[in-house]
């Protein structure tokens, strides 16, 4: 089968079947695209200009689908903290959550149980909600999980994420340079295009009509995965396995032997390539450029720009190999440690705290807006029977 959309020809035959749906067009993303040579765009913005906005301001670009004055963006937040903090019985709840499971699994959790306390059933009324909230959520499961206390209540005359900053409890982190990466972590985050699997899996499941918290907790669910927002827990992982093997001052050369020894007994090197990109993310380039700012010591620092630099030239030998260039999770678990986090298990939930935000407002968009105002339909894909 063959359509065209725009100028673009696109052909469906027995090989591009169960092959991901890679490329297919199936709808439109009105927050972002990812373009396979200048990544990630926000409403027409680069990545690598909105990193240096402050994270309310690039909200408000994903909501409004425009850059906002600054008196807009001040009312805009001031209208998020009206919505005031998550109730206590919300909060009471969390606490009992099983700390024996994965954060993300309780984040899940946390997500439906905040239907029940504060949702509205009304799609932009619980995205606004969530805007505002999720970051207190996030701290409760952190820290309930961690068991660093009780978070402290918000503080709403701090911006958003220095207020996410000052609820988690993170001991002995110095906070300047945590709330600077956090900051930093959280705009890289909210948005990459309509159909990475987490965003794809929240609009699926409110096709279904689903109201927005569950299509949520379905959406972190896909999210948990390896493959895709855990990615950055293996990409850690395999950092300080380079270390382990090579020691503290591993140099270029020795990290691309370890390369060349991973490839020859086909074992996996972690947090290169990307399904559409095909030149260095974007997002893993401005963090870089902090963590070589901030932490040029650190030795994890130290090993993951080593790897930038040799991963490429090694992966580039092999013809098979469309994109051999980091991804964002090359280095964003190694810069959360280096900034006094190193706990590789809320890595991703870090990553959801963000991607909620843009998630919530393609659903919007989908349920309320889309196709002039009736919405899309039930996500219905065709499926060619085939005896095994
Ligand atoms: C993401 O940010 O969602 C990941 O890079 C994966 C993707 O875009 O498919």
């Amino acid at each position: 089968m063959r359509y065209c959309v725009g100028n673009v020809l696109f052909e469906i035959t027995e090989d591009t079947l169960e092959t991901g749906m890679r490329g297919y067009p199936v709808g439109y993303c009105p927050t972002s695209k990812v373009d396979p040579e200048k990544g990630l765009i926000y409403v027409g913005y680069p990545v690598s200009e909105v990193a240096f906005w402050a994270p309310i301001e690039a909200i408000y670009l994903l909501y409004h689908g425009k850059k906002g004055s600054a008196q807009e963006v001040t009312s805009f937040y001031r209208d998020l903290v009206k919505r005031g903090s998550l109730s206590d019985e919300l909060i009471a709840a969390i606490r009992k959550l099983p700390k024996k499971a994965h954060p993300m699994r309780l984040f899940s959790m946390a997500l439906l149980m905040m239907e029940t306390f504060e949702g509205k059933k009304d799609y932009r009324e619980d995205c606004l909600t969530l805007i505002a909230k999720v970051p207190q959520l996030v701290a409760e499961v952190i820290n309930h999980h961690a068991g660093w206390g009780d978070t402290p209540k918000p503080q709403p005359q701090l911006g958003y994420m220095e207020n996410f900053t000052h609820m988690l409890n993170v001991p002995d982190a110095n906070k300047q340079h945590l709330g600077e990466v956090l900051r930093l972590f959280n705009l890289l985050h909210y948005d990459h295009g309509g159909g990475n699997l987490s965003t794809f899996t929240g609009k699926a499941v409110a096709s279904g009509l689903e109201d927005l918290f569950g299509s949520l907790a379905a959406a972190m669910c896909a999210l948990a995965g390896p493959r895709h927002g855990r990615a950055n827990q293996d990409c850690l992982a395999f950092v300080q396995e380079v270390q382990h093997k090579l020691g503290e001052n591993a140099d270029e050369k020795g990290v691309e032997q370890f390369l060349r020894d991973r490839l020859a007994a086909h074992q996996l090197v972690f947090g290169f390539g990307h399904a559409v990109l095909r030149v260095e993310d974007p997002r893993a380039t401005v963090f870089y450029q902090m963590a070589e700012r901030l932490f040029p010591d650190h030795p994890f620092v130290k090993t993951a720009l080593h790897l930038r630099k040799v991963g490429p030239l090694v992966l580039k030998e092999n013809p098979k190999i469309s994109n051999p260039y980091p991804n964002v999770d090359a280095i964003s678990g190694t810069i959360l440690t280096a900034a006094g986090l190193p706990y590789p298990d809320y890595f991703t939930l870090l990553f959801g705290l963000s991607r909620c935000v843009g998630i919530a407002i393609q659903i919007v968009y989908e349920r309320l807006e889309a196709r002039g105002g009736k919405g899309t339909p039930i996500i219905r894909p065709k499926y060619l029977f085939k005896p095994r």
